[in-house]
């Protein structure tokens, strides 16, 4: 057949697109990519990706490589996290689907009356079930709590992003189908209380999830670390992403499940249509087994060796970082980071012109090309308020970078010292008349949204956001919640038109 465009053409074209788009090599993006910096192992998951490229991992009988794969990835991820022959598991696309599958399982078992064993015990209630977590815990599971029908109950941590155990505890009852706890959290990299959370949950017949997304595959080589993972006895459930530290391309993580009966809750069958007997036990009926394969060929390459030399660069790197960053003047770690990642506040100590506003610092540091992540202050719901970061993923390339990466850092807060951080009182000054108090129980449609957007100067006819996000976050921070969600979605629905 002759194609429509030349593909040398259409791949030139694609490399034009990868022009623009944010580094994903060499370790200048801290957050979103995670860099081995070992190119060979780049090139061995996309050798992987190749071979299994036309495979429909649907169905493991007709394509039994995927079931291999997918058994020895969760072989190996079982292993890390400590768990016996009653722990099994599966390969999912990602973080959020780990975590979407946790709780629909939980949510399933508990209205079965099966509380944490995963056998049925009782007829089960109508009550709406309730997922309990640090208001730290990652946004999947209020993406999750939102497609499955429960209800959220996020409770607040202290300054230093450690939640209370005490607090989760006493809010533990008949109706929670599932605790959540993190190892560590992503916005602070805050070890959760697991072990007094989890045998609290046992006792009460509760389900403990562990969000391990991030730490899964790095925290078992970090040092000094309480026991968190399946050595826990009440932690029913653990989810890990190889395309986070397992360095694998996106679309590949695994969630482990304690007990086969609870796992098996995860399954959706039918047979009850005209076509092929459906039995999926994730989300997604076709798929691709590309990450899986890429995640596979690298546990292999790596051994367990490999990972634990991998993370313990990343370790020499967070903990130089650390102490960098506690010697910048006007800027504090937030708590005792547990794991790769670290976020940043001002340090509230020191005199109002020696404070550096983290996200000035962040914009400015994306100037000297080096990518942080922005994150907003909160109001949690009890009122008390956790402060505005800005977050650092690290990961084995960063070592690389050190010296350059920390000049720039240092530089970077020395000239924004000083400069107030945007203050809600100031975005909202600047938005359109009435735009803060606009009503909310009317849903904006897609042209209001759109204007108002244009009305703040948040699209531009060159499409992309601002250079500086300092400004744009403030405004996260300073409209209400549904409001910004709204005018988020028409932002980002605009970005894809
Ligand atoms: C702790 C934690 N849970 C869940 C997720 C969601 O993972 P994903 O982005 O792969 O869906 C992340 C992502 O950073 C995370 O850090």
């Amino acid at each position: 057949m002759r194609f429509a465009e030349d593909p040398f053409a259409i791949l030139a074209r694609l490399d034009e697109l990868r022009a623009a788009d944010a580094p994903t090599h060499g370790g200048h993006v801290l957050s979103y990519v995670y860099d081995s910096g070992l190119a060979e192992l780049d090139e061995l998951a996309a050798s992987a990706i190749r071979a299994v490229q036309p495979v429909n991992g649907l169905d493991p009988t007709t394509f039994t490589s995927v079931a291999v794969m997918e058994r020895e990835v969760v072989a190996f991820a079982r292993d890390l996290l400590n768990g016996d022959d009653d722990v099994v598991g599966s390969v999912t696309t990602g973080g959020t689907e780990s975590c979407l599958l946790a709780v629909k399982t939980a949510r399933d078992v508990w209205a079965a009356g099966a509380g944490s064993t995963g056998s049925p015990v009782s007829t089960g209630s109508t009550t709406r079930p309730r997922l309990l977590a640090p208001v730290t815990v990652h946004a999947a599971f209020q993406k999750a709590a939102h497609y499955f029908g429960l209800e959220l109950d996020l409770v607040p941590v202290l300054a230093d992003g450690r939640v209370d155990a005490d607090v989760l505890i006493e809010r533990m009852g008949a109706d929670v189908a599932l605790v959540v706890v993190s190892a560590p959290s992503y916005p602070h990299a805050a070890l959760d209380p697991i072990a007094q959370v989890a045998a609290a949950a046992a006792e009460r017949g509760i389900a403990c999830h562990v969000d391990a997304c991030i730490g899964g595959l790095v925290l078992p080589f970090w040092p000094d670390l309480p026991e968190w993972d399946f050595r826990v006895p009440g932690v029913t459930s653990i989810s890990a992403d190889f395309h986070k530290f397992g360095y694998a391309p996106k679309g590949v993580s695994v969630l482990l499940t304690r007990g086969r009966d609870r796992h098996r809750a995860q399954y959706f069958a039918t047979t009850r249509w005209p076509g092929y007997p459906v039995v999926n036990p994730t989300i997604l009926g076709s798929k691709s087994a590309g990450a899986l394969a890429a995640a596979w060929a690298i546990t292999r390459a790596l051994g367990r060796e490999g990972f634990a030399e991998l993370a313990a660069s990343c370790h020499r790197s967070t903990t130089a970082l650390v102490e960098l960053v506690e010697t910048i003047p006007g800027l504090r770690v937030v708590g005792s980071p547990v794991g790769p990642l670290l976020a940043v506040a001002t340090d509230a100590t020191a005199p109002a012109d020696q404070q550096v506003d983290p996200h000035h610092w962040a914009d400015q540091a994306r100037a000297h090309g080096w990518h942080l992540q922005l994150q907003p202050g909160l109001t949690q719901p009890d009122g008390t308020t956790l402060p505005r970061t800005t977050h650092l993923t690290i990961t084995p390339v960063t070592e690389s970078v050190l010296p350059e990466l920390s000049a720039a850092l240092v530089t970077a807060a020395d000239e924004v010292r000083g400069v107030p951080g945007v203050s809600s009182e100031q975005v909202l000054a600047s938005l359109p008349p009435g735009l803060a108090a606009a009503p909310l129980d009317a849903p904006l449609d897609a042209a209001t949204a759109f204007g108002i957007l244009q009305s703040i100067g948040l699209v531009s006819a060159g499409g992309g956001l601002p250079d500086r996000m300092a400004p744009f976050i403030a405004l996260v921070e300073a409209l209400p919640a549904p409001l910004t969600q709204r005018l988020l979605t028409e932002l980002i629905a605009r970005t894809f038109e």
